[in-house]
């Protein structure tokens, strides 16, 4: 059907009353009023056409891009999340972990021919495992010595000093690939090795068509409820999307990747940093603030360690009492996420294991958190080594494992602003809307706040918004 055909209000009514439907007369204003001819025979869903009417509910509903039974244009995967762990769950979540990444590891062409390490074990000459790095240190003599586990056994693995990959950076609890030769000699067998093999990112072209630009947008950190939100900063940012002019007109998803609000309880006498102490005024401050975004624009919520939900990973999503805050257009996550906008996967992690990646990671600091961000990449998981300040639920299912190749990797909680690219994957850690805390101050650490970044879903270009004054 040509759209042109759905610019006045007989032929709109003509078509849907072929297909049998009633449209309201406010329906078929908005019709009018949006131009949204494009999306007539979209109208006709079984949903709606079951009804047999269009109200305006109905249009405003598909103008946001949803059907009844849930978005039209994305797709939010809601995890199973379960909240009491026994130590079968936590060893589940290790084999879990070892067999999503070591099915990555595998179809690399070096690691073609690779054998379980019992195999390996009986074995001489060149040999390739998989496995999960359960310990590492050095030597007295300065060579790098591991432990790896598959399912079934264990080896001792040998990086020679000034050899080979000896400068590699190796976490434990990471499942890495190792092409290496199995050492002779009384004991138990060892192996030396020639080449580590990451899980990584296949390098990747960012596709590009043609499209207007449609953004979706990423902020982080908002504290609301703190002394040291930047409220006017914040409420600047909100009036520029609500005037929809310049790039806000193409801004269709915003995405709030955790501590929505600054809590009570996180840390000792916080109670003193506080503007609102009650959380779900806090809440409520900030559902005012969106009450403001459009709502054909989709806004997707996340927690982090601030917010009213458990502090271990993974995070449940906000339900009851706190959901019921947000404007009808936020839709909650739980923290990490995967979501799918406009074919394009955007992996949402709050980022509680950057503090550990910066120990972790030599030259990472807060202001070059890159560096550990391109770590956590190349390992496909969010929180390669198990336990430090990254409070974790054992699972049956580890959620941190990077599984698919996201196009965009979206984080915050550490206040800097770091945009970069690791082999196609658009990243960012996201701003915060947050002044200096005496905390940082100590730390000598000073935040980058109240910057918006946009990705374009449809090209390449990503945008920065500066609110700050
Ligand atoms: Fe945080």
């Amino acid at each position: 059907m040509s759209v042109s055909l759905f610019q006045d209000r007989i032929s709109i009514l003509d078509y849907f009353h072929k297909h049998g439907l009633l449209v309201s007369p406010s329906a078929l204003n908005i019709i009018l009023e949006k131009s949204m001819g494009q999306l007539i025979p979209k109208m006709i869903m079984p949903d709606m056409a079951d009804s047999g009417y269009i109200d305006e509910k109905t249009v405003r509903r598909l103008l946001r891009g949803e059907t009844k039974t849930g978005r039209n244009d994305f797709e939010v995967y809601l995890p199973d999340i379960k909240v009491n762990s026994s130590v079968e769950d936590f060893r589940q979540m290790f084999v879990n972990r070892y067999q999503k990444l070591s099915r990555i590891i595998a179809t690399s062409g070096t690691m073609r021919g690779s054998t379980d390490i019992r195999t390996a074990k009986k074995s001489y000459g060149e040999i390739k495992v998989i496995g999960m790095v359960s310990s590492v240190d050095t030597t007295k003599n300065g060579h790098k010595r591991m432990v790896i586990e598959d399912l079934e056994d264990n080896l001792q693995v040998i990086m020679m000093k000034d050899k080979g990959p000896a400068g590699e950076l190796i976490l434990q609890d990471e499942v890495i690939g190792v092409v290496g030769s199995m050492g002779k000699g009384p004991g138990d067998p060892v192996m030396f090795v020639n080449e580590i093999v990451r899980p990584d990112i296949p390098y990747r072209v960012i596709d590009e068509t043609k499209k207007e630009p449609e953004y979706v947008a990423s902020l982080s950190d908002i504290h609301v409820g703190s002394k040291t939100f930047r409220e006017s900063d914040f409420m600047r940012m909100v009036s520029w999307i609500k005037r929809s002019e310049g790039e806000a007109q193409h801004l269709k998803y915003l995405i709030l990747s955790g501590d929505v609000i600054d809590g009570i309880g996180v840390y000792p006498g916080q109670e003193q940093d506080l503007d609102i102490i009650n959380p779900v005024e806090q809440y409520e401050k900030l559902g005012e603030y969106l009450r403001e975004i459009p709502e054909d624009i989709q806004i997707f919520v996340m927690p982090g360690n601030h917010d009213v939900v458990r502090l271990a990973e993974p995070q449940p999503n906000f339900t009851g009492k706190v959901k019921e805050i947000f404007p009808e257009n936020a839709i909650m996550l739980p923290n990490p996420h995967t979501l799918r906008l406009n074919g394009k996967s955007v992996l949402i992690y709050h980022g509680m294991s950057l503090n550990d990646m910066v120990e972790l990671v030599p030259g990472a600091n807060f202001s070059t958190i890159g560096k550990a961000i391109d770590e956590i990449l190349k390992r496909r998981h969010l929180a390669p080594k198990y336990g430090g300040k990254t409070p974790l639920i054992p699972s049956p299912n580890d959620y941190h494992v990077i599984e698919e190749v996201p196009d965009i990797f979206i984080t915050g909680h550490i206040h800097s602003h770091y945009l970069g690219n690791y082999k196609g994957v658009r990243y960012v850690n996201s701003s915060t809307w947050q002044s200096q805390t005496d905390y940082q101050k100590m730390m000598n650490f000073a935040p980058n706040p109240s910057i918006l970044t946009m990705f374009d879903l449809n090209s390449k270009s990503t945008i920065l918004k500066n609110f700050e004054q």
